[in-house]
């Protein structure tokens, strides 16, 4: 038989910065479903990848001073960039596509031309607002508080020549989309959709720019590029070959069965990409699924507001598969949930630790300990004590698959979490350590306890696996289950394990944390790699503003000797210079630079002063000029040089 097919994606991402937790959480869930959606038997295409045109690229890449291809290569492909990210996460993307691709690039370019022959974009101009950051273009109405809506930041004047989407035609298609079907849920999303931007008046989409050139050009318009959200959302029908030879499976995959999106880009996905789509007469998306934010102290998470939590450190801290399984059960995917570190140490250390870890290695080791790690044959079922336990856990794949079909990682975890739970009563109420006081009496009963526990781990393992899965094949491992008592069908199944299955002993899967320590050790990791972050170098800019070449010359730099150097009493910073200045009076000079010279080392040397300044007090002791030092910042740390001249240059020469 033909097995079912599942395509999902997620966002392609802006590689303008790094990623932080926020990103991962959609990528992680997206992979929670897709592996989920491969162990009931389909046929998964799982789609990420990167969005990579745009002016705020453009800009990024001019700051580095490198070109935008570069800039991106670097975010994309470089060390923790985004494909590391992905592969660290244990992320099961069956595609990756980036919008640079030279397929994505001819693709779009026909798509815009088909929408174009067909009447759906025609030239006019552009007078509005653009948010670059987001790179959205807004009208003055829908502005807040002359802000950009989505993430309150000032926006631009903006007028230009540009091509227009008619998306005023498909109003009222898209409303009956939204509010006729389930295209979009969660359901809330759905008036926000209609109140905010269908009820005020769809009004035509700008598509194309002339004042930046890093896009996908409009092939039959030199000079103009193609609006960076008509490229991005063409990307879920690209990567399957749609307008291109690179792949052909867009016949096999397309309509997608789901978009995850977070809740700020629902709006490009549940109207614009629709109406894009109509336009080309191609079928729509069976749903978008907007999820919530992780925010941080409540509000968004941003590289710009300094309080990314970055991912990668948290894997190395704890584990890929705990932070994975932290994102998922804690928050319902359709809200937002504040992030912290604190309740993803409580989450390890309550639900994986304590329960689940616990269920596992108290029943393998005493697998072991009592039966040398392979049960008898002869077991006794209980049936009032055992029927509970058994009933739960023959109902639990069914349970889980009804929230998992809806999106609802955290209730399809809950369940498992309830049986993991009675599993560990269980083991209190039938005390196999009591038991095993009298093995000749109690071996059937007791090796029949062992066995339920087992079958319960083997149950809950098989349904963790797409949360965890380098976790959950280490419990299948541990408790001696086959291939074929792993996989989906045997998860609706009871008795599947051999009654004298053997146990194999292993590490302890999710060991406790002492959240103190790894508080603390986490702002170090954290401290360490915002240092690392910072250029090696920085140099000032130099200043645009011009002087005169009279007022220079009216600054008197002149050659001096150091004769003395002193540390000056209660300061960190300064050296007291007693210096030759060529008139036979000495002058003292106090420099900032205790930091970076030991006095005894700059006796005698030749340095370089402004001489003209008024005297000032600095610690109760006149300066009179100022010495002159080179300054630039290493790694986020001032740095200063003094201008140390050849000694052959006598005191009081005059620099000019
Ligand atoms: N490039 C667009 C998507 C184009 S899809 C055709 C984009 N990229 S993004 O890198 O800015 O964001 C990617 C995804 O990360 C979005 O769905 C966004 O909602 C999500 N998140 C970014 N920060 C987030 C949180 N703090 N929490 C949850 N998801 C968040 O948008």
């Amino acid at each position: 038989m033909e097995k079912k097919r599942f395509y999902i994606t997620t966002p392609i991402y802006y590689p303008s910065d790094k990623l932080h937790i926020g990103h991962t959480y959609c990528t992680v869930a997206t992979d929670a479903m897709a592996r989920y959606k491969r162990l009931t038997g389909c046929e998964v295409m799982f789609l990420t990848g990167t969005d990579e045109h745009g002016q705020k690229i453009e800009d990024k890449a001019r700051e580095a001073g490198v070109t935008p291809q570069q800039f991106v290569d670097g975010i994309v492909r470089g060390d923790r960039g985004i494909l590391d990210l992905w592969k660290l996460m244990n992320i099961s993307n069956d595609r990756f596509i980036r919008t640079t691709d030279d397929y994505h690039v001819s693709a779009i370019q026909k798509i815009f031309k088909k929408m174009h022959d067909n009447g759906d974009i025609y030239k006019g101009k552009y007078v509005g607002k653009y948010c670059k950051p987001c790179e959205s273009f807004w009208t003055e109405s829908q502005l807040v508080d002359g802000k950009c809506p989505d993430c309150g930041r000032e926006v631009q004047d903006a007028e230009e020549e540009a091509y227009f989407f008619k998306l005023s035609k498909y109003a009222d298609k898209i409303q009956h989309l939204l509010e006729d079907t389930d295209f979009l849920e969660p359901r809330s999303r759905v008036n926000e959709m209609v109140n905010n931007f269908i009820k005020p008046g769809l009004e035509d989409l700008c598509v194309s720019r002339t004042s930046f050139t890093w896009g996908i050009p409009v092939d039959f318009d030199p000079g103009h590029v193609v609006y960076v959200w008509v490229d991005a959302l063409s990307n879920y029908i690209t990567a399957l070959g749609y307008g291109n030879d690179r792949y052909d499976d867009y016949e096999k995959f397309w309509p997608a069965d789901v978009h995850f999106v977070g809740k700020e880009i629902v709006r490009f996905h549940s109207i614009i990409w629709p109406a894009m789509l109509m336009s080309l007469g191609e079928p729509l998306p069976k749903k978008v699924f907007g999820h919530g934010w992780l925010l941080l102290d409540g509000g968004k998470m941003s590289k710009s507001k300094g309080n990314v939590v970055d991912p990668y450190i948290l894997a190395e801290m704890f584990g890929v598969d705990a932070l994975r399984f932290f994102l998922l059960r804690t928050f319902p995917f359709g809200s937002d949930g504040n992030f912290s570190n604190e309740a993803l140490i409580q989450t390890i250390n309550v639900d994986l630790a304590n329960d689940l870890g616990n269920l596992l290695s108290r029943t393998v080791s005493m697998a072991g300990k009592y039966f040398g790690g392979q049960l008898p044959e002869n077991q006794r079922f209980h049936g009032e004590m055992d029927g509970e336990l058994v009933t739960m856990v023959k109902e639990l794949r069914d349970r889980y698959e009804e929230q998992m079909e809806k999106f609802a990682f955290q209730n399809a975890l809950s369940e498992i979490f309830k049986v993991i739970d009675r599993a560990n009563k269980y083991i209190d109420e039938n005390a196999p350590w009591v038991l095993a006081r009298d093995m000749d009496a109690n071996g059937p009963r007791l090796a029949c306890v062992m066995y339920n526990l087992l079958e319960t781990l083997r149950v809950c393992a098989i349904l963790l696996t797409p949360f965890i899965p380098a976790s959950a094949a280490e419990v299948l491992k541990q408790i001696g289950a086959c291939e074929a008592c792993s996989d989906w069908e045997s998860a609706g199944q009871w008795a599947v394990l051999p009654k004298d299955v053997t146990v194999v002993r292993g590490d302890n899967l999710f060991p406790r944390i002492d959240a103190d320590k790894a508080l603390t050790e986490l702002e170090a990791a954290a401290e360490a790699a915002k240092k690392a972050a910072l250029p090696d170098l920085e140099i000032e800019p130099q200043l645009e503003e011009k002087v005169d070449f009279d007022t220079f010359c009216k600054s008197d730099f002149r050659a001096v000797k150091v004769k003395d150097c002193q540390p000056v009493k209660k300061s960190e910073k300064l050296l007291k210079f007693t210096l030759d200045d060529g008139t036979g009076t000495d002058r003292q000079i106090l420099s900032g630079i205790a930091k970076w010279y030991k006095p005894e080392d700059l006796i005698g040397k030749t340095l370089m002063a402004i001489v003209n300044l008024p005297p000032r007090k600095m610690m109760g002791q006149e300066s009179n000029g100022m010495l002159i030092s080179a300054v630039h910042t290493e790694k986020g740390e001032e740095a200063l040089n003094l201008l140390i001249l050849d000694d052959k240059i006598p005191a009081g020469a005059k620099m000019c």
